[in-house]
């Protein structure tokens, strides 16, 4: 079942408090920031249909490796979508208002090496989207259109107002490419601004993502795309919690191996595989091969999804 757009406010304002805690200090902020920037450069970019792994792409931007059986376009977009995630970083620290300008430099950096041409300028043609019926604004209308959308920042308040930002934005189309990541990136800049989780959008998110921007722009309804990136926002917190929220950790001896695990709840080992795979269960952690290590508390979560 879907949850509605209220039920997903009220658990996010529950979130917020919890994220300021966990980021409050520096070295705090640096770790989230590290992790932000491979997570965000491999999910917004295998959008696009970047190749990279999360593996090839934290590798890249973090130790420069690169191998030869993957274009080196996708290598270069990872380390470009890193600069851009350190200069939005940058304008946050440095209270930089955020501006065309800002927005002009991201997108120079999103592209810088690999379309020079049009890095950090406005298309200057037409332009379509595989696969969309929608008709995106004459190149001539761009900077007038731009102009308003930065005009009304000014009055940009919660959460939603930000959410429709990205919305505007893409349906603008400003450049010939780099829209999406750009985007993101711009939004990901004001939550953050706002004391807010940045929202990771997952390539397995990917079609819903792209269909309810059709169906807000074709019927000007927003509220399935309204409900998607609130969906998406209120899970990348819960993922932000589960990597870097260590309070709650059990401590290592009170965990089970799979087998000790499935014989508690009274189903095969293959059962419980099988749940994890799909999604319906998650491993407390993984052991430095590799192992599902379970809790007491997962056990509960199973006999519940017995009963279902
Ligand atoms: N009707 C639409 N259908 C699909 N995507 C759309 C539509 N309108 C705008 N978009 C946006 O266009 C982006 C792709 O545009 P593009 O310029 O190629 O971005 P990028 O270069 O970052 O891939 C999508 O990620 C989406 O945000
Ligand atoms: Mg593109």
């Amino acid at each position: 079942m879907e949850q509605s757009i209220y039920s997903l406010l009220s658990q996010i304002s529950g979130k917020k408090r919890k994220f300021n805690k966990l980021f409050i200090d520096n070295k705090g902020k640096e770790q989230l920031y590290k992790w932000l920037k491979s997570e965000l450069a491999y999910t917004s970019n295998n959008i696009e249909g970047n190749t990279l792994t999360r593996k090839e792409t934290r590798l890249v931007i973090e130790e420069d490796i690169t191998s030869s059986s993957k274009p080196f376009v996708h290598y270069q977009e990872a380390v470009n979508h890193a600069k851009a995630f350190d200069y939005i970083i940058d304008i946050l620290k440095s209270k930089t208002m955020i501006t065309e300008n800002v927005v002009l430099d991201m997108h120079k950096k999103l592209l810088s090496g690999i379309d020079d041409y049009n890095a950090g300028f406005y298309r200057n043609c037409p332009v379509r989207i595989s696969g969309s019926r929608v008709i995106l604004p004459n190149p001539v209308k761009v900077p007038d259109l731009m102009k308003d959308f930065f005009e009304k920042f000014d009055s940009i308040k919660g959460v939603e107002d930000i959410i429709k930002t990205h919305l505007d934005f893409v349906s603008i189309h400003p450049f010939s490419d780099g829209n999406g990541r750009c985007a993101r990136l711009l939004m990901n800049l004001l939550l953050m601004k706002n004391g807010l989780c940045p929202i990771i959008i997952r390539p397995r998110d990917r079609k819903r993502y792209i269909n309810s921007i059709e169906k807000a722009q074709l019927t000007g309804e927003i509220e399935d795309y309204m409900r998607f990136m609130l969906y998406r926002l209120n899970s990348s917190y819960t993922t932000i919690f589960d990597i870097f929220d260590t309070k709650n950790e059990i401590p290592q001896e009170k965990l089970m191996t799979i087998a000790k695990f499935a014989k508690e709840v009274g189903v095969p080992v293959s059962t419980i595989r099988y749940w994890v795979k799909v999604g319906k269960l998650k491993p407390t952690m993984y052991t430095e091969s590799g192992y599902m290590m379970f809790s007491q508390e997962q056990i509960n979560k199973v006999q519940r999804l017995n009963q279902k």
